[in-house]
Order: structure tokens, then sequence, then C-alpha cells
């Protein structure tokens, strides 16, 4: 744990420097190598390598002409749509009226910690999102920084959260949780969230859940019954199914449909907590007035027609454009859940340590094993160890110290996304078509490493080549 209070100095340090979006610079670093002719493995930059699908591209311009300005909050319908998806999806019950709409779910999560009284502690649940850690310090918050640990697969144990609230439990806190996560691929069980409730209601602390990745959950089929898996019957675990109550629950379509530059969040705010609403909508309407209006409508129908079905976490799309959205996503999973795999078993065999990823598209190797040989060829924290890797093996990943983790861990944020979505994915629709594959989201069925290999062979590569970075430091004597 480590806290943190803001002076004007280190505000003014950090906001010179870190606060240039880190990822982006790893981009345009292999941008530059590319242009001199050569070839670099861009694991570094965590877009959604997928496209939009036909349906939202088809409402889009359906409502290109709507040039009104739109309600700050958001437009009723979206609201009322977002509620009943996630009410379907994750069976947790929030109001329209409570439910705020942004141009990004980046967008949202400033407003609202924004929104937050000064005396409340912000607890960064690390390896973080990048963008975690500048926009509590912006607003100079209280935060504390609460470091999981790979064996727990990044995931905070409730003892850790009771350790965190011992010395102060009278103390307002709000942890930014954020799983499936990003930078680590990792995701909670059903009995992880069950136990994280508990000890959330036990300490009285308000989640900040950033469930962006949610769709992209995995179906790691590890024989583990329901309440320990992460299988296609369970689906994402929201914390939000466990005690709503305290949960602000943050999504969008920058993953759900790959449209990150359409730029839309919708944050759904619990009923105790609705007084945060009209603070945020003052910082928008002062700010960035209202989402697009032909993207807020077109989004209307990426959450619209779910029907909740009775004990059954994955509700049957029931309209066409829901329909197509569920088979997109589920081609996603299927394409997504043997790349992590793959990933997983290269990097674990090189003897790095690792979690097993089982949501999104990421992972998080660390390779403390080797800090002793990794010192001795004088690379001592984790920027230099990135710069080492992209010269010697042409890859391109993000060092830990951007997640808020320490720099002499040597961990890194490797994205699995350096491959053509939309190629792949018309080449999975093909393979489907002729094998009369029928959508089923109750089992999804991976594709095989010879799809892979054939349609995703620079990003094998890629692993291939960072693997064998840590093999070599193996070999070294
Ligand atoms: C954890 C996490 N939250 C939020 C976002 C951004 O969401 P948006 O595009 O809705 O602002 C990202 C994007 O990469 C992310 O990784």
């Amino acid at each position: 744990m480590e806290s943190w209070t803001c002076d004007k100095v280190v505000k003014q340090l950090l906001l010179r420097d870190e606060l240039k979006s880190q990822t982006l610079a790893i981009n345009e670093k292999s941008k530059s190598l590319e242009a001199e002719g050569k070839t670099v493995y861009k694991l570094g930059f965590g877009e959604s390598p997928f496209p939009v699908p036909q349906f939202l591209i088809d409402e889009v311009v359906k409502n290109a002409s709507a040039n009104e300005y739109l309600p700050v909050q958001g437009l009723e319908e979206l609201r009322k749509a977002f509620c009943s998806w996630i009410y379907a999806k994750y069976q947790a019950k929030y109001e329209p009226q409570n439910v705020i709409v942004a141009p990004g779910s980046k967008m949202n999560l400033f407003t609202c910690i924004a929104s937050l009284s000064d005396n409340v502690e912000i607890i960064i649940v690390t390896p973080a999102w990048v963008t975690y850690f500048p926009i509590t310090v912006i607003q100079n918050k209280k935060m504390t920084l609460l470091h999981t640990k790979p064996e727990n697969n990044f995931i905070p144990t409730p003892e850790q959260v009771d350790e965190l609230c011992a010395a102060e439990p009278n103390k307002l806190r709000v942890m930014i949780f954020n799983y499936p996560n990003n930078p680590s691929g990792t995701s909670l069980t059903i009995a992880q969230a069950k136990s994280l409730a508990a000890s959330f209601r036990k300490n009285n602390i308000v989640i900040l859940s950033d469930e962006i990745y949610g769709e992209l959950f995995g179906h790691v089929n590890n024989g583990k019954d329901e309440e320990n898996s992460h299988s296609t019957q369970v689906g994402h675990v929201s914390i939000a199914t466990y005690c709503p109550e305290r949960v602000i629950l943050s999504n969008g379509i920058s993953k759900v449909v790959g449209a990150g530059g359409y730029r839309m969040g919708v944050m759904a705010i619990p009923k105790d907590l609705a007084y945060l609403i009209k603070p945020m909508s003052v910082l928008a309407s002062n700010s960035y007035s209202a989402v697009n209006a032909p993207i807020e409508k077109a989004a209307i129908s990426v959450f619209k027609g779910y029907t909740p079905l009775a004990n059954d976490r994955k509700p049957l799309p029931a309209t066409k454009d829901a329909l197509e959205n569920e088979i997109y996503l589920s081609r996603s999973r299927r394409i997504l859940n043997p790349i992590r795999r793959y990933a997983y078993d290269k990097l674990k065999a090189s003897g790095v340590i690792v979690a097993e990823p089982t949501a999104a598209f990421y992972i998080y190797p660390i390779f403390t094993p080797y800090a002793d040989k990794l010192k001795k060829r004088g690379i001592t924290n984790d920027k230099d160890l990135c710069l080492d890797i992209l010269a010697k093996k042409s890859v391109a990943v993000l060092y830990g110290s951007a997640f808020q983790r320490p720099a002499d861990e040597f961990g890194m944020r490797v994205c699995l996304v350096d491959f053509n979505g939309k190629e792949v994915l018309d080449a999975l629709a093909k393979e489907d078509e002729k094998n009369g594959w029928v959508f089923n989201n109750h089992s999804e069925v991976d594709v095989d490493m010879k799809f892979l290999e054939k349609n995703c062979a620079k990003l094998l590569k890629g692993i291939n080549n960072l693997a064998e970075y840590a093999e070599e430091l193996k070999a070294e004597k």
C-alpha cells in the first residue's frame, strides 16, 4: 500500500510528464521504427482490434442529420436501454434517471471523481489502467494505491481490503475497480465477487467499477465449478450483481462494439449516490455539453433488445441488432480466447511470472525472476527493459510503472491485438458458414491453432519473440 497526497510540485511534475499519454507514446515510437522499414510487433497499444459492426454503422448513417444539442445527461431512451441491458446481463437494477452519458467512459470517470468530496479517499487497485492515476492527481484527491499480487490473479483479497481500512474504519473511500482488467486481462469469478462484495459492505467502500471489457469475457473450460470458473455459462461477473447499492458502474461502446473513436460512455449510479448526477451534469454542461447527436442516437441500438432470463446470465438477444452484436462479440471471444491462452502458455514456460488472463486482450508478464540477470546487463527498471525488448526483439510493450506498479518489478502490459480484426472476423464468418455454425451464447467453441497461424501469424511471432527474450535470460548463466 502506498499513500499519496499531492502538493503543488508533484502536481506540476505529473502534469508535465506523466500525463502525456504513455500508451500513445509507445505507439508513436513503433510507428517511427516502422517508417525506417523495420517490422515492429505492436503489442503496446490497447485499442480494440475489431471493426464497428454493420448495424451500428447503419444507425449512425441513419442519424447523420441529427444536429441538435442533446440533453446533458443523455437521451432518456439510451439511459433506459442501458439499465435494461445491465439488468438482463448482470441482474443489477439501476434507474434511468441515475444514468449519465458522456463522450467516452473516460470523461464520466473524470467528472465522477471530480464530483466526490475532497475528504473521500480514492483507492486505485494496481496494476491500474493508465488513466486512473492522472485523473485523480489532476483533481488533487487523496489517493492510496492497493497493489494486488499475480498469485491472486491481480485481484484484491478481502484481507487486503480489511487491512487497508483497519486504521481509519470511518474514512469515506471509493475504490476504482476494473475487471476484466487492463493491463492484466484477469477477471472475477463468482466466488471472488461474492467475498469482495461482503468486504466492501463491511468496510463501507463505494466501488467505481469500470467494466468496459465485460463483454470480452473468457470461457476458460477449466473444469472448475460454476462459482470458480470463467465459463461461457457464467459470462462476465460484475461486482454490481453482488452489491449494486454501492457500485457505480461504468461502461461504454469502445469495446462492446469496438467503437472507441465514436466517444461514448455510460455510467449508472446507485440510488443512494444519485446526488452525484447533479455535479457531474454541471461539469458536463460547462465543458462538453452533451455527446454528439448521431452517435448517441445510434448507440441506443447497442443496448436495446435484451430480455432478462430468470437464473440465466446470458440473455437471448431479442432484436436483429442485438443478435448481430452478440454474434460479433461471440466471434471476437472465440478469437481472443486461444490467443490469450497461447500467450500465457508461452510466457509461463519462459520462466516469467504471469497470471492467467481470462478476458479482454491483455497479459501482464513480470520479469522479476530475471532481475539479477537484467541488472548485470545494466537494466534496472521496467522502462529500460521494454526499450531493450523493442531493440532486440522488435516487440513494443508498455512498462509496468505506467500502470502504477514498482519499476523494479519489471512488469509490462502486452496487448494481444496486432492483427487485422476485420479480416480475422470475416475469415471466421466464412469458416462458420462452411461449418453450418449456429450462434449459441451458452457454448462457444474457440478457433484452433491452424486458424490463428493462418490469420494472426504476426501476433504469434510477436509473442514468440517476447518469450524468446525471456528464454534467453533463462539460459544465461
Ligand atoms: C480500463 C479502461 N477503461 C476505459 C477505457 C476507455 O474508454 P472510453 O473509450 O469509453 O473512454 C479504456 C480504453 O482503453 C480502458 O482500457
